[in-house]
């Protein structure tokens, strides 16, 4: 058995949401060990959780600045390896941008910038540091979505021509009607969360998912948000037409205030020979419907799923793996290729990924800016 590697962690503190899956998932696999942090940017804060969950105290650091500083100083066979960046999203450049500089691995929180210039940036300094960056888009390690993307390939759709991908959550129509409430959450200031909150926090995956499985590019797109208040300057919800190519057309739809749904991300892929359905909060379940034959369900860890889907698996048939397995699907892929295995392709998102993510949101921000009309991507 191989050596853990040294995992850093920024932000992803007890008080965030994101932090618990990381942490899991980092485990779940036996690749990791959690070797420094700076969870929380308030020190008393970070240290206190620390000690919660067993980080040794002498590398948790108070700021990020500082813990490249001192890991610098430490000899490699002992420095954090591989980083995760789970801070909210306007640290995810400063951070991997200087992670990269001084050779660490990363791994990243979507969306990976703020802005497209910024993410073509980080990729110029990934291609320096010849490390490995790996970007969270956490859906991509289930073994359904892997099975589709692989029988999507063999051909099993034939040609595609409508891909319709749904994003849908509740939990802002909670917050946006108080002035108050709206102010506080991160995620409807533009300094800290970007251009975009609806594109940019969910429906960037919807996209994601989109490619990843079809293995098309998302040519142009024509995009309607909702702001739902005039000041208020961040989307909460959209409805993006795209176009992959002359005959394959589809759309997205994304919202943060669609009342009661949860985490309601779910794609249908149609081809002139059958069509996929995948839904998120079901993710065990896999449609192929046919125009002639009764519509069949592929479930997990059965001899008949690809290889690729097989490896995200741990148990047998029947036994439900969720979205920590997901997650840990990623970081196995990430460990991989830190060790310089071989890996397949689709284990983990890449920096190429995270260009395409924020080309996404910036074209909807200015289609919709441009009274909704077609931009390209
Ligand atoms: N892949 C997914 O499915 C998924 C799901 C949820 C969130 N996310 C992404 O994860 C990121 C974090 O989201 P969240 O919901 O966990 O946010 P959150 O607000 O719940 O948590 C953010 C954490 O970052 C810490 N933090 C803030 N500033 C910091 C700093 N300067 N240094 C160190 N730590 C700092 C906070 O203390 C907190 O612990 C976002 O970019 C979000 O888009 C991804």
């Amino acid at each position: 058995m191989p050596k853990k590697l040294r995992l850093g962690i920024l932000g992803g503190g007890g008080d965030s949401l994101i932090g618990v899956l990381h942490r899991v998932a980092s485990h779940i696999n036996d690749n990791y060990i959690i070797t420094g942090a700076v969870f929380n940017p308030d020190f008393k804060l970070n240290k206190a959780f620390a000690r919660e969950i067993d980080v040794p105290l002498n590398r948790v650091y108070t700021d990020f600045d500082t813990f490249i500083e001192e890991e610098m100083k430490l000899p490699e066979s002992e420095r954090i390896q591989v980083c995760s960046v789970l801070t909210p999203n306007f640290l995810h450049f400063p951070m991997a941008k200087k992670l990269l500089d001084n050779g660490f691995h990363v791994i990243c929180e979507k969306p990976m910038t703020t802005s497209l210039e910024e993410a073509k940036i980080l990729q110029k300094a990934h291609k320096n540091a010849g490390t490995v960056f790996a970007l969270t888009h956490t859906y991509t390690g289930y073994p359904m979505v892997r099975q589709m993307r692989e029988m999507i390939k063999a051909g099993a759709l034939g040609k595609i021509h409508k891909v319709d991908a749904q994003y849908y959550q509740g939990w802002i129509n909670t917050i946006i009607h108080d002035k108050k409430k709206r102010a506080s959450v991160w995620r409807l200031d533009p300094k800290k969360a970007g251009i975009s909150s609806c594109m940019g926090d969910i429906g960037v995956h919807a996209f994601n998912l989109i490619e990843f499985t079809t293995g098309l590019k998302v040519q142009s797109l024509l995009c309607d948000f909702n702001y739902l208040y005039k000041e208020n300057k961040m989307d909460v919800d959209g409805t993006v037409l795209i176009r992959m190519g002359e005959h394959v057309k589809g759309v997205i739809r994304s919202s943060q205030v669609a009342t009661g749904e949860e985490n309601g991300l779910t794609i249908a892929i149609y081809g002139e020979k059958g069509a996929f359905k995948w839904e998120q909060e079901n993710p065990n379940f896999l449609y192929l419907l046919s125009d002639t034959n009764p519509t069949q369900v592929f479930k997990p860890g059965h001899a008949y799923n690809s290889k690729l889907s097989l490896d995200g698996t741990k148990l047998p048939p029947g036994h439900p793996e969720g979205i920590f397995d997901s997650m840990a699907n990623i970081y196995l892929g990430a460990a991989r290729a830190i060790r310089g295995q071989k890996y397949n392709d689709g284990e983990f998102p890449t920096m190429l990924d995270g260009v395409r993510g924020m080309g996404f949101i910036e074209a909807t921000v200015k289609s919709h800016k441009a009274k909704n009309t077609w931009v390209k991507i």
